[in-house]
């Protein structure tokens, strides 16, 4: 069974939307997958999802309302095959911690254009919205 970890700054927003969003595609697709999400920071450490994106998850038919953040610790990289990171400071912070080339290759930003999931933690609504559109249109070229 493949083992996905999605990882962002906090594991408040967007992760752990990118997280249930995979687990949901997956079902959807017939796929087994393992996914869990964590925040290369701790300051969220056993703290519930950010309630704007428990909101946007809702809108969509994803639960994320019994999350509880987890912070990035080096045991992921033999846990995970992959390790999806949001955007390009979580990329250099994770990669730092690798020991490894094989460990550095199970990075990958999780867009495929390499592009950001652009933080909206300092945001509006619709930055919540925008994060989930980016998080599901990407969300099945990762259950390959
Ligand atoms: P996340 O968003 O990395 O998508 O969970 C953030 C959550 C918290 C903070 C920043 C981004 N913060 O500065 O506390």
């Amino acid at each position: 069974m493949k083992r996905i970890l999605t990882v962002c700054l906090g594991n408040i927003c967007r992760s752990p939307l990118a997280e249930v969003i995979l687990k949901a595609e997956a079902q959807k697709l017939g796929i087994a997958v393992h996914v869990e999400s964590a925040g290369t920071a701790g300051y969220h450490v056993g703290a519930q999802a950010d309630s704007r994106s428990i909101q946007v998850g809702r809108k969509h038919s994803v639960d994320i309302s019994k999350h509880k953040a987890q912070k990035f610790i080096p045991a992921f990289f033999d846990q995970f095959d992959l390790i999806l990171v949001m955007d390009k400071n979580n990329y250099r912070d994770v990669v730092a911690q690798a020991t490894s080339a094989e460990q550095r290759t199970k990075v990958k930003m999780y867009r495929p254009d390499e592009l950001d999931v652009d933080d909206p933690y300092w945001g509006k609504d619709a930055d919540f919205e925008t994060m989930y559109q980016v998080l599901q249109e990407h969300a099945t070229s990762h259950l390959q």
